[in-house]
């Protein structure tokens, strides 16, 4: 029987969810070259992780993908960092990971979760009940400016 769960990371695993990271970004064809020239592009701040942003998502006891979560100005939710294993995708971990940021943002007062979506995610955010609001320049070329109700 599967065994799934989802909980905040710890500071010790901040180099492990960074590898993870960039074996998930690294599948993004269109992101491979840029990443692979500027790997300090992979970060995953520990203050983040101290301050319980980071969650993890754990299955049969491996670290499946993980999520960051950080607070807006304008009192909504932004999903700051989404990954999954390239081994464990199209499981419905991603899904789960955020459902759980959806409920966290909710319990916090957010109307709405907020990400700058990969183009390559695009399927896959708008499967989870994401609408495309805009675009926005990041610094490896156009984001998706794309929210979802909580
Ligand atoms: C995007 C990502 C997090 C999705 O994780 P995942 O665990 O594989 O996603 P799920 O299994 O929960 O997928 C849920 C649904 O999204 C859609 N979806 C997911 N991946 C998709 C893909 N590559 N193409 C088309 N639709 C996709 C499907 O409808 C899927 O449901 P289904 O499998 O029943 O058809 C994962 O592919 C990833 O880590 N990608 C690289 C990093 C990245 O781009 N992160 C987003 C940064 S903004």
């Amino acid at each position: 029987m599967e065994n799934f769960l989802i909980r905040r990371a710890v500071v010790s695993e901040q180099r492990e969810l960074e590898d993870l990271q960039m074996r998930a970004s690294l599948t993004n064809a269109g992101d491979r070259d840029a990443l692979l020239a500027h790997p300090d592009a992979i970060e995953l701040p520990p203050e983040q992780i101290a301050a319980g942003s980071v969650f993890v998502a754990e299955r049969n006891g491996a670290i499946a993908g993980f999520a960051a979560l950080l607070p807006r100005t304008d009192g909504g939710a932004e999903l700051d960092a989404l990954f999954v294993e390239p081994t464990m995708r199209r499981c419905g971990i991603g899904r789960r990971l955020i459902e759980h940021c959806c409920e966290v943002a909710r319990l916090q007062g957010s109307a709405f979760l907020h990400v700058i979506g990969n183009p390559h995610a695009q399927d896959f955010y708008t499967a989870c009940g994401f609408r495309l609001t805009g675009t926005a320049e990041t610094r490896f070329g156009p984001g998706l400016l794309m929210r979802k109700i909580v």
